[in-house]
């Protein structure tokens, strides 16, 4: 976006008479330069479960068919399908439609209206409800923004209509209910359910008041229900569409053995610092101060509810998040006596209070707070030293490939304002070549190459003695130009590279086993060059330690991946299974389910891991690899406290399997027929 554009709007603004913000300080956002322009407010890998080479029109996909399965799952009688059945569900209107009575004995309510000028932008018309005997919470938020300004959709005006109360600019409502439905009994334990209607207005793509299930949340292009929400409210990305008994498609349990459609996602604290304001009865900050905090009251009481009924391995833990939301209000947001505190820093945090308040607070926190699990708290960012340690990483999704922060307006807010400068955190990190000569950081935008490689590779059949394939690729190098991936191989003399498709994808073959080096250049989109080398050791197939040909792995069958994750092997079944830990995201077992094959459902959740667009990305190889960011150093290079308990890969081999696997498309090899192979009996979806 232009600059011009956004003096002639801000022109505008003060010639029509802005009722403009009070105190608040706003960066506009400059449109941030990356890779993909379409990767804010998505997974890193957007097509989890989905095949290298697309689905077949007949079966799931896993992608397409989410919303629905979602919705079916949180919402199987359709109670809540269009916004006046859920708000009267959730107890704010009556059946006429009139607003319903809130019992102070039992009720709490609240409207409250500002601009967040950090997260979406838009113009916020929030409405909460808070049965305090069940604790059940539900709200919901009109938003309003107007983009009449082509490129502008995020600025003041987004306040100006709801100011007005001008509906052409509603385009959407968001809401969430913190409650067990669908599920009844004594078991039944709450959880979030997302939810998006049509607005009233020109940007509202259905009639207003209906579900939808695609939406367009950044004017970054329509992304699916609820993914959408929950990549910037704690969610998992990697929960799998299946067919229930009735037929009808659903989400399978995030964790296993979870509630399904629990995507682990949970309400934002409301940072009442970064809300703009206007100066128009109801719309003050001293009107909706008090509002807000009893909105983050009722959060707090969804985080505590967590912390006690989910304590598996796997589930959320929101340490970190209670203890933020209580410092905020002094130890207790439910004294209203109690002001919102923006100082706040967790105790984590202290030894670098500028880097937390200036950063990681504001641009990571928001999200990060409610990413940690029980048994990997350190994701979450509770410590300073613990976010030390994920250095490399946050080098390369922020520093390097620009996908962090992953919200676009966030991510403006950490590169465009003028009050911070993201060298502060490349310098705690040590990443000096991410700062230049003035000591401001680097924007993302150079070209990298990166190679996706094993590191130890068998490249010929030691029977025959003929040259087996070794697939290598560039997927996953960033600012590239298209095409511009050249490989070259040393010694030479006895090694080739040869292009073999799109993003550098590429084989290598050798006539003699033995140590050669990689070499990948890449040109910038935006200039420049980059190069990147890596060592491969290149073994025939008789020798020690020589993993299966690339082309010949697949997940079952002789030697497959799946054996490999068995006990004698891996053994990540010691975990992932149902004798190991509670609260997995994933068993290395079959499930059981009469409606379809346990061991196809195997192979989706680890197709759910793989990231085709940059393989060493996949999580189904960062996690064993506790998080190594260096392939031919698993060890040196991983990340303390990066994969709960720490199960590993027990040699590089595996690793190279693996990698090998992934750049072969990942085949499931022939999937047995039976629904138990490993005497797994617990069921694939309740
Ligand atoms: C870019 C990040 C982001 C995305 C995407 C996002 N939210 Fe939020 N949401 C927030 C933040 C931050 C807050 C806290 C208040 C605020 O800033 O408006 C919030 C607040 C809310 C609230 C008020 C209750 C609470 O949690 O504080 C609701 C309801 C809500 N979001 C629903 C949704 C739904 C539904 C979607 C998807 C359609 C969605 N959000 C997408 C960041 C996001
Ligand atoms: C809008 C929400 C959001 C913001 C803001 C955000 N992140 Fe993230 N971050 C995520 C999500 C979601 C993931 C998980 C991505 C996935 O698995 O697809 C993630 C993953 C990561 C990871 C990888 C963790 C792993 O398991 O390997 C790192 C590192 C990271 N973020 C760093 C940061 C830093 C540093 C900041 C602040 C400058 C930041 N993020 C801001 C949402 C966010
Ligand atoms: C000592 C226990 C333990 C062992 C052994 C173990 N894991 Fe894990 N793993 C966990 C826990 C706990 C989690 C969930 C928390 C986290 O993400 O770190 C997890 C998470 C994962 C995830 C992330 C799934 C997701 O969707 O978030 C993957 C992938 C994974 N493990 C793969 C493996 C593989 C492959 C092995 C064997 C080489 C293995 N694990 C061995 C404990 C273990």
């Amino acid at each position: 976006m232009s600059y011009k554009i956004l003096i002639l709007l801000l022109a505008t603004l003060v010639i029509t008479g802005c009722r403009g913000s009070d105190e608040t300080d706003i960066s506009e956002p400059r449109f941030p330069v990356t890779q993909d322009p379409d990767v804010f407010a998505q997974f890193l890998n957007s097509m989890a479960a989905v095949p290298r080479d697309g689905v077949p029109s007949d079966v799931i996909d896993n992608v397409q068919d989410f919303p629905e399965a979602y919705y079916n799952t949180i919402d199987p009688d359709n109670t809540r399908d269009t916004f006046d059945k859920w708000r009267q569900a959730n107890g704010f209107i009556n059946a006429d439609g009139s607003d319903a009575a809130c019992d102070p004995a039992t009720c709490r309510e609240t409207h409250v209206k500002f601009r967040d000028t950090k997260d979406l932008g838009y113009g916020r018309n929030m409405f909460m409800r808070w049965n305090t005997v069940t604790n059940d919470v539900a709200v919901y938020v009109e938003n309003f923004q107007v983009d009449a300004v082509p490129g502008v959709p995020y600025g003041p005006l987004n306040f100006e209509a709801l100011v007005n109360n001008d509906r052409q600019w509603n385009f959407g409502v968001n809401a969430i209910e913190f409650s067990a439905f669908p599920y009844v009994g004594a078991g039944a334990r709450k959880f979030t359910k997302f939810y998006n209607f049509a607005g009233d207005g020109i940007r509202a793509t259905d009639p207003s008041g209906t579900q939808q299930h695609f939406v367009d949340l950044d004017n970054r292009g329509d992304k699916p229900m609820p993914t959408t929400c929950i990549v910037c409210h704690g969610g998992r990305g990697r929960t799998l569409v299946v067919e229930a008994d009735d037929g009808t498609l659903k989400v399978a349990p995030t964790l296993v053995g979870g509630i399904a459609g629990d995507v682990q996602a949970h309400m934002q604290t409301i940072e009442f610092d970064t809300l703009q304001f206007a100066n128009e009865p109801g719309f003050t900050r001293a009107d909706n101060e008090d509002g807000i905090r009893l909105i983050n009251q009722a959060i707090l009481s969804t985080y505590e509810y967590r912390k006690q009924e989910f304590t598996g391995s796997g589930d959320w833990n929101p340490d970190l998040a209670i203890e933020t939301l209580r410092g905020r209000y002094a130890g207790d947001p439910g004294n209203p006596a109690n002001r919102y505190n923006a100082n706040f820093v967790p105790s984590g945090w202290t030894s670098d209070q500028n880097l937390y308040r200036s950063l990681v607070g504001p641009n990571c926190a928001v999200c990060h707070a409610l990413r940690g699990t029980n048994d990997t708290t350190s994701v979450a960012f509770p410590t300073l030293s613990g976010f030390q340690n994920y250095d490399q990483r946050i080098d390369h999704l922020i520093f390097e490939q620009g996908k962090m922060p992953l919200g676009l307006l966030n991510y403006s807010n950490f590169w465009d304002s003028t009050d911070k400068d993201p060298s502060t955190m490349a310098t705690a990190l040590d990443l000096t070549d991410r700062v230049d000569d003035n000591d401001r950081a680097i924007r993302p935008g150079a070209p990298q190459a990166v190679i996706a490689a094993p590191p130890i590779a068998t490249g010929i059949d030691s029977v025959s003695g003929n040259t087996v394939d070794i697939a290598i690729s560039g997927a996953g190098s960033a600012f590239t130009v298209a095409g511009s991936e050249r490989w070259q191989v040393s010694p030479s003399s006895t090694a080739t590279v040869t292009p073999a498709g799109p993003a550098g994808d590429a084989i290598l073959r050798v006539t003699t086993p033995g140590a050669y080096v990689l070499t990948l250049s890449v040109d910038g989109v935006n200039g420049g060059t980059d190069t990147a080398t890596q060592a491969v050791q290149v073994l025939g197939s008789f020798d020690a330690n020589a993993p299966l040909p690339g082309s010949a792995i697949s997940y079952f069958g002789l030697d497959g991946i799946h054996e490999m994750l068995q006990a004698g092997q891996a053994n990540c079944v010691q975990c992932h299974s149902p004798n190991g830990l509670s609260s997995m995201p994933v068993h290395y077992t079959a499930c059981q389910s009469n409606q379809f094959n346990g061991n196809e459902f195997l192979y989706k959740s680890v197709l759910a891991r793989v990231n085709f667009d940059a393989p060493l990305d996949s999580l189904f190889l960062r996690k064993p690899a506790n998080g190594a960011t260096d392939p031919t150093d698993l060890s040196g290079s991983a990340i303390s406290g990066y994969h709960g308990g720490a199960g590993a890969f027990t040699n590089e081999s595996q690793y190279s399997t693996v990698l090998a696997w992934i750049l072969n498309g990942a085949p499931s090899g022939s999937i047995p027929a039976a629904s138990t192979i490993d005497g797994g009996a617990e069921a694939c979806a309740p």
